[in-house]
């Protein structure tokens, strides 16, 4: 069916040398989308520009899990409008931000240009929009809030050579009260375990080393029994655990990393699997957003402070040489100074090689955004504050003790800021500068000695096996 309106638009569209931009706003399972977004519209006969005066057609990919991110897509639209009465551009948006209805009104109300407005469940609809909207000139708004079943098979346009990401589920089944999420990306649905794993087998084919498995809840996969799939699931890899292990025999695939699980998540076979597979990174993303009892209770998260040390402590007994990467949220409602002080007290026990800091932004819709006890915006930013000097010593202590180790990377490419050094990143992600030795590329492997410490990035040397 959707074929049938690509093909459509392939001859409409044939020999005009028309091009698209897209902008992509959110997470990486946005980005993921954002690529298949690309796949649906290059088989249109699309082709991509990175410059917005050359697009005839301009994509966002909208998300909506803290307030900023609205304001860049408000932002971004004000310019389009002038390019709009200045030549024929169509545009479209779609993503999170459209599944909720108070945004929808807006784009309706205010921004009447839009052609296209498409939802997080209708994605693979896209080429019957642009149907819509180029041939038959109408304003197209394609939103469901049922979360259908799975769609597999849509075309692809990958941002990179080497690496890549996967989805195994969409939604979120855990409401933690600060959160939109699962509001606008629905119930937790796995995909068929064959789909995964052919998809990964392709990848490592067309050369692919470094994959990295995406949900918003990946180690709950598999719980929903694959309700939602439009095939028949015969394989027995039925949960997170399995699967990993099944990536980590895939020839030809060297590093595997997952985003996000949820500490309540992480049952034994887990850690189990993510030390028997060497393939799999060890720099584990936990994600704690606060340190305190009281808080995290309210946030729904299900674990106390001291199940997440507990948790981390028989990681550390399990799995050698791991290490941890987390989300922190800072002034939940109702957060009190010594609260905080729990968050800061779990950060220094655990010593986070990342940790991705957020203020806390009021939701419409969610539990949280209700409550009365808001905390003031000049103390959410003294707490920030606070957080990221704690994190940036305790980078500092870090690097200090990579200095002088061995670490094996994944090159991708050269670097930004000078054009003779290679770049690219270890094990816990930081990012390591060196000079090439004998015409080494993008996607090869090496061992590099770490020799300097320059906080945000080290310096290193390759050294022969
Ligand atoms: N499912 C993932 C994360 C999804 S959103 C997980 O649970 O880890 C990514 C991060 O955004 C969250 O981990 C949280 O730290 C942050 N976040 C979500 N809602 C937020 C809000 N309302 N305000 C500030 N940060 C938020
Ligand atoms: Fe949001 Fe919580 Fe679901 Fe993550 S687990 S997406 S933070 S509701
Ligand atoms: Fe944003 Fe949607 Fe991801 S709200 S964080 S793009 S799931």
């Amino acid at each position: 069916m959707q074929i049938n309106y690509t093909e459509k638009i392939r001859e409409k569209i044939e020999n005009k040398d028309l091009k698209y931009i897209i902008l992509t706003f959110g997470c990486q399972l946005n980005e993921n989308d954002s690529e298949k977004i690309s796949g649906m519209v290059e088989e249109m006969g699309f082709s991509k520009t990175e410059e917005f005066e050359k697009a005839d057609l301009i994509i966002f990919n909208t998300c909506c899990v803290r307030e900023n991110a609205e304001e860049r897509l408000f932002g971004k639209l004000g310019e389009i409008k002038k390019m709009k009465e200045e030549k024929n551009v169509l545009v479209a948006i779609g993503g999170c931000m459209m599944q909720e209805k108070s945004m929808l009104e807006k784009i309706k109300k205010s921004y009447k240009y839009v052609d296209i407005v498409f939802g997080t469940h209708t994605m693979q609809c896209l080429p019957e929009d642009m149907y819509k909207a180029i041939i038959e000139n109408e304003k197209v708004k394609n939103i469901i809030d049922i979360d259908g079943e799975i769609i597999e098979g849509l075309p692809i346009k990958r941002n990179d050579k080497t690496k890549a990401s996967v989805t195994i589920m969409y939604g979120c089944n855990n409401f933690c009260t600060y959160c939109i999420v699962p509001y606008v990306r629905g119930r937790e649905r796995s995909r068929n375990p064959e789909d995964i794993l052919n998809e990964i087998r392709e990848l490592a084919k067309n050369g692919y080393k470094e994959i990295t498995l995406l949900g918003q809840n990946v180690n709950s996969y598999g719980n929903d029994n694959f309700k939602y799939c439009n095939s028949k699931v015969t394989s027995e890899i039925n949960t997170f655990a399995k699967l990993l292990r099944a990536v980590n025999e895939i020839d030809g695939i060297e590093k595997i990393k997952f985003i996000s699980p949820h500490p309540k998540d992480f049952k034994d076979d887990v850690i189990e699997a993510i030390r028997d597979s060497e393939k799999v990174s060890k720099l584990v993303h936990l994600p704690l957003q606060a340190g305190n009892t009281k808080v995290l209770k309210e946030m729904n998260r299900k674990y106390s402070k001291e199940e997440y040390l507990d948790l981390v402590k028989k990681m550390r007994e399990k799995i050698p040489g791991v290490s941890f990467s987390t989300d922190i949220i800072v002034g939940f409602p109702g957060e009190t100074d010594e609260e905080f002080e729990d968050t800061l007290d779990v950060v220094n026990k655990v010593k986070f090689d990342q940790i991705f800091m957020f203020i806390y932004s009021s939701r419409e819709g969610t539990v949280a955004a209700d409550r009365d006890d808001q905390i003031p915006e000049k103390i959410k930013h003294v707490r920030f504050d606070k957080l990221k000097d704690l994190y940036e010593k305790i980078v500092e202590e870090k690097n200090e003790e990579y200095v002088g180790t061995v670490q094996d990377i994944l090159i991708e490419g050269f670097s930004k800021n000078n054009k003779k050094m290679l770049t690219g990143r270890t094990d816990f992600n930081k990012v390591v500068v060196f000079e090439p030795q004998n015409n080494e590329k993008q996607g090869d492997f090496v061992k590099i000695k770490i020799t300097e410490n320059h906080k945000w990035f080290l310096y290193g040397k390759i050294i022969k096996e």
